[in-house]
């Protein structure tokens, strides 16, 4: 079983968005003693609830925030959150039809996703956010001043 701690590794150099990272941590904290055991399922889904928090609130800001700062890949980035924001509403839908959810099943997703998505995609945006391209203040606004 891997065991994953938040380190300064990880940061991608936004206090919000680390924040909503360390969040998944804490999922996997959560599950890691479920796993092997039964009789857990109100705690398996108390997590993939939370799982679910993460997937609405912090890829809508990510994804707010690679625009903002002129990340030119974003629109692939986003694609990559609709596949998650898909498997965790199908893995919720299961749960409100009666499925029980395996604890290791939602580690694993988790795990991988955690490893795979914000150590390798989240953190190629970094150099947007500490240095937005210059042009991205006026990219993502209406003529009339109005934001998208
Ligand atoms: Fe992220
Ligand atoms: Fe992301």
């Amino acid at each position: 079983m891997n065991v994953v701690e938040w380190t300064k590794d990880m940061s991608v150099g936004s206090e919000v968005l680390d924040g909503h990272h360390q969040m998944i941590i804490d999922c996997l904290k959560r599950l890691q003693p479920l796993i092997g055991s039964t009789g857990h399922d109100d705690e398996v889904n108390a997590v993939l609830a939370k799982l679910e928090d993460f997937v609405l609130v912090h890829f809508s800001e990510e994804e707010q925030a690679m625009k903002k700062a002129g990340y030119p890949d974003w629109r692939r980035h986003k694609e990559l959150h609709d596949r998650m924001y898909d498997i965790v509403f199908n893995l919720k839908s299961d749960v409100e039809h009666g499925r029980n959810i395996d604890a290791a099943r939602l580690h694993e997703l988790i795990y991988n996703w955690l490893i795979q998505h914000i150590l390798g995609e989240d953190r190629q945006y970094i150099p947007y956010l500490e240095h937005p391209a210059p042009e991205s203040a006026g990219l993502w606004t209406r003529a009339s001043g109005r934001p998208y």
